[in-house]
């Protein structure tokens, strides 16, 4: 036996001595979820350096992605609202009023070069809970937390295409980006979710109707199955005739929880078929209860911003339990195995608080260290405290932010042409998107195979 192995195996038994990792988490205890909620969000919040002197407020380092920063910052407001622990809230606030951008739509010039309409809903999610949540508006002039929401929603409804397909959201917002052409589901189903939740929140028609729309075009098109599967996306080039068939965590998550919001205005059977429907389809990222990226994990490709899909069907799985009581016996199951299959494997790093990706290996730590997998580790746990909460605000019942229905007027469109774009710029986001699609060509393979 070599020096190293002989070290690696005390390594080895030191940790089983020393019992289990750092969470301990029993599930009938709030106060035991709280605990091991915190302990994942405090090595969730070491990935960040954006508060730090020269750095900028709102951003994630390198590999990770703008949208992932603003999907960060809702887990913390999450996190506050269920736990009551704002240890958060600060980093938060400060983050997201910087990245408001020009048309107070969180559209900031730094991310033109790669904006999709994602992207930009990712922060206008977390500035939903924000307001959900009765996190206070920043006051000063400011825009509040559900005319930011707002905003994002006016600027997409204005970015409805039907020029092609009958409708639909493009990924990207400028047509000088690479993927403008892709009409993909989180876009359409990000802007479903603001919609909805904007409906329960203010009452307002209007957004009913597009989030009823958003649906059908999804229907129509294909990018949903009549049986609520959800699939990645469609080449607006070719009429949204092919449909990229990769299935995806967020996609099902991001429609259960407009489904729910839906529900819980409408108290309507249709809404109630269709998102019993979407909890039913999400079986497929389920192995004996424990949440699996089934695209990525079996072959070990998910990429950085994959691993952090299972965060937002946790997230959303709580709140489709909190809006739509009923569902609780079909999402209680699949939270709790899930919660303590995540919890059991979260022993890796420094502090041994560190989750890797998979949940599904019987409590084995698989290396893999982020963002993504931080977050979704905290995401599933805390979500555990959904019954310990009221809910979402709304307009008449406890909220706090300030309605602004012409929120996002003046931002620019897709037409719109940005003369600071070098060539240089422009050839490294084909770049970009070509290894994207690739990926999920790859990844679609290993998905039929
Ligand atoms: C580990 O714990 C220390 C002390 O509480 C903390 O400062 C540090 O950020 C933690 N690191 C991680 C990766 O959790
Ligand atoms: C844009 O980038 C500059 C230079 O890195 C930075 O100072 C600024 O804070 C960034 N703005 C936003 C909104 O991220
Ligand atoms: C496209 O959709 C918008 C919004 O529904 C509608 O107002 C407009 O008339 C439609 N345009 C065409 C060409 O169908
Ligand atoms: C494009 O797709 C839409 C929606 O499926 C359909 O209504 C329209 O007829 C198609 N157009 C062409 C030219 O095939
Ligand atoms: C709708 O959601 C609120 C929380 O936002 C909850 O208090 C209420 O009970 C829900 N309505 C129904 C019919 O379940
Ligand atoms: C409802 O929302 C639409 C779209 O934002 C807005 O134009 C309209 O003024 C709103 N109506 C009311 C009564 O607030």
């Amino acid at each position: 036996m070599k020096l190293t192995s002989v070290v690696g195996a005390l390594g080895a038994s030191s940790l089983l001595l020393s019992g289990v990792g750092a969470i301990e988490l029993d599930i009938t205890s709030p106060d035991s979820i709280k605990q091991a909620a915190k302990a994942l969000s405090m090595t969730l919040r070491a990935f960040y350096t954006g508060d730090r002197v020269g750095d900028t407020p709102g951003n994630l380092p390198d590999p990770y992605f703008w949208w992932e920063a603003g999907a960060m910052f809702n887990a913390f407001i999450d996190y506050w609202y269920y736990t009551g622990d704002d240890r958060y809230n600060a980093i938060t606030v400060q983050a997201m009023e910087h990245q408001i951008g020009d048309y107070n739509a969180f559209m900031p010039p730094n991310q033109t070069k790669t904006l999709g309409n994602d992207d930009q809903a990712f922060w206008g999610m977390a500035a939903m809970s924000a307001a959900e949540n009765k996190l206070p508006d920043l006051g000063n002039g400011k825009p509040s937390w559900l005319s930011l929401a707002q905003a994002v929603f006016n600027t997409q409804k204005d970015r409805w295409d039907n020029a092609s397909c009958g409708g639909g959201l493009r990924w990207q917002i400028f047509t000088f980006n690479n993927g403008y052409n892709y009409k993909n589901t989180i876009s359409n189903g990000c802007f479903f979710n603001v919609a909805a939740r904007l409906y329960k929140y203010l009452g307002n028609q209007t957004y009913a109707d597009w989030a009823e729309k958003a649906w059908e075009w999804e229907l129509s098109v294909g990018l949903m199955s009549p049986d609520y599967h959800y699939f990645d996306g469609t080449d607006s080039l070719q009429n949204c005739s092919n449909i990229q068939a990769i299935q995806w965590t967020y996609n099902a998550g991001v429609h259960m929880a407009g489904a729910a919001a839906m529900w819980n205005v409408t108290q309507d059977q249709l809404w109630r078929g269709r998102l019993e429907g979407i909890i039913k389809g999400a079986g497929v990222f389920f192995n004996n209860n424990v949440m699996i990226e089934v695209a990525c994990e079996n072959n070990g490709k998910c990429n950085t911003d994959q691993r952090s899909f299972k965060a937002y069907l946790a997230r959303w799985m709580g709140y489709t339990a909190i809006v739509a009581p009923w569902t609780r016996e079909l999402i209680d199951p699949l939270l709790k195995t899930s919660a303590q299959a995540a919890a059991k494997q979260c022993i890796g790093g420094a502090n041994q608080t560190s989750c890797g990706l998979r949940w599904v290996d019987n409590g084995k730590f698989d290396g893999s260290i982020g963002v993504g997998e931080q977050m979704a580790g905290l995401e599933i746990v805390q979500a555990l405290l959904y019954p310990t909460v009221g809910g979402p605000a709304t307009a008449k019942a406890g909220g706090i932010s300030i309605s602004n229905p012409d929120a996002g007027a003046n931002a620019p469109q897709s037409a719109i042409t940005f003369n600071t774009v070098t060539t240089g710029d422009k050839a490294g986001a084909s770049i970009l998107t070509l290894l994207v699609l690739v990926t999920i060509l790859v990844g679609a393979w290993w998905m039929v195979s």
